[in-house]
């Protein structure tokens, strides 16, 4: 059986919760391979809302779950996510898999984080203060402490002890006030392992018996290619592969076993965080966009930054990804503008770029070329079938179809399961 993995083709936010959660039906096993509590996957089910921060979006369908080896876990979080989703009727125990070599993100990443941001003063890169970025550097420095080393409780003990003697001097000598209590960390941490117990396994084992045995794998990407730690618009990236290149090495599923890769695509570009974002519209525009869209992010509530679909990226970040198909989202969202423009190319220093610069200060410079493509006034959200949409509408997608070179195998008309038009199935 195949493997299909579902990753944003953005800057995060395109509305992969949704998607994942929509074809999560036809899965075995939905497992999460990269990134952390800092993002936020949004599922409606028959007006509930659900946000899922750790835990991968196919919990609701009773499927197997995995957060994969290649994630950084805030203990304290997935059990509130457990609980709530125990609360609300979702069958967690027996549906959900912590891989015992994910690494554990600990209160002196949180505060690394925040000191960093702080110091980097007007050069910040807006991260979601999740500790994620020094969890990471903490793996790759061998500092970093594995879910399984919660249960052996001297060993774990001993080994927040020297982690924290280390930052406290570090946090010190950046000038920072607090001062972590190793014993209180220890404690607290333990306190959480002999509930995560039965969720801890070794999930690499356990995909790649579920691949033995025929099952149907879906990988869930979070945030999205251009936030990718090497492909992105680094530094304005996240600390992990969240392309389909950290696919492998964060789940332990065999590279040459992914068959389908689905792009998702959100049908304007939305951005959290600092970094390059060239058709940004700063004004009136994009608050229009960011008010339909409910553009705030998940994770921190802050106002995502919006702009036009950006095709120069997108091309990059399809093709790097060898996408076979794109789910597109919220298209109800453009209902009601004049002219809906598509960037074609950027503009830089007299030249016109068709393919999008990986030089940093390149990126920075560029202004779009547009092409202004008339909008539509019905509402969408009614559509079920692509016929259903608005001429504009479908022209619109049959456009983004032609640059990007890929089917729109599945528009999504609204946050509800039932406000999707699958096409070509
Ligand atoms: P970090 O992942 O918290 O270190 O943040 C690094 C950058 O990635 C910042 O610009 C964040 O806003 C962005 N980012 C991290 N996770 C997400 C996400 O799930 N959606 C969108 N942006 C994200």
């Amino acid at each position: 059986m195949p493997v299909t993995c579902v990753i944003g083709t953005q800057w995060g936010d395109e509305g992969k919760g949704k998607i994942i959660d929509l074809i999560a039906s036809r899965a075995d096993v939905v497992v999460r391979y990269q990134g952390g509590a800092n993002a936020g996957h949004t599922v409606r089910v028959g007006g509930e809302q659900f946000i899922f921060h750790l835990i991968p979006s196919g919990i609701l369908h009773g499927k197997i779950n995995v957060i994969g080896n290649g994630m950084v876990v805030d203990p304290a979080q997935l059990l509130a996510e457990i609980g709530e989703c125990s609360a609300r009727g979702v069958a967690v125990e027996g549906n959900l898999f912590v891989s015992s070599l994910a690494h554990l993100v600990m209160p002196y990443h949180k505060a690394l984080d925040r000191i960093s941001e702080g110091r980097r003063g007007g050069t910040a890169l807006g991260t979601t203060g999740r500790g994620i970025g020094p969890a990471y550097a903490d793996r790759a420095t061998r500092s970093g402490i594995r879910v399984a080393e919660l249960f052996h409780a001297e060993h774990f003990a001993a080994r927040v002890r020297a982690n924290v003697e280390e930052k406290n001097r570090i946090i010190a000598a950046l000038g920072g006030a607090e001062q972590l209590d190793a014993a209180a960390i220890a404690d607290e941490y333990l306190g959480h392992a002999a509930r995560l117990r039965p969720f801890v396994t070794d999930t690499v084992r356990l995909l790649r018996r579920a691949l033995a045995a025929g099952r149907y794998v879906f990988v869930e990407g979070a945030q999205g290619m251009l936030l990718d730690v090497d492909f992105g618009t680094y530094p304005f990236v996240t600390s992990s592969n969240s392309s389909t290149f950290g696919v492998a090495a964060g789940s332990g599923l065999p590279a040459r076993r992914i068959d389908e890769v689905m792009g998702v695509t959100k049908c304007y570009t939305t951005r959290v965080g600092q970094g390059p974002f060239p058709t940004e519209e700063a004004g009136e525009v994009g608050e229009r966009l960011r008010r339909a869209g409910g553009e705030f992010g998940a994770t921190t509530g802050r106002p995502r930054r919006c702009g036009w679909l950006d095709g120069v990226a997108l091309r990059y970040a399809v093709d790097l990804l060898s996408c076979d198909s794109i789910a597109l989202t919220k298209v109800d969202v453009l209902t009601g503008f004049d002219e809906i423009k598509v960037c074609t190319a950027y503009q830089h220093d007299g030249e016109i770029l068709r393919e999008f610069p990986t030089d940093p200060v390149v990126m920075s410079a560029c202004r779009p070329v547009y092409d202004a493509l008339p909008g539509w006034t019905e509402d969408t959200r009614g559509a079920r079938h692509f016929a259903d949409l608005p001429r504009r509408c479908r022209e619109y997608i049959d456009h983004i179809e032609s640059l990007l070179g890929r089917p729109v195998g599945l528009v999504s008309v609204g946050p509800d399961r039932d406000e999707t038009i699958y096409r070509y199935r």
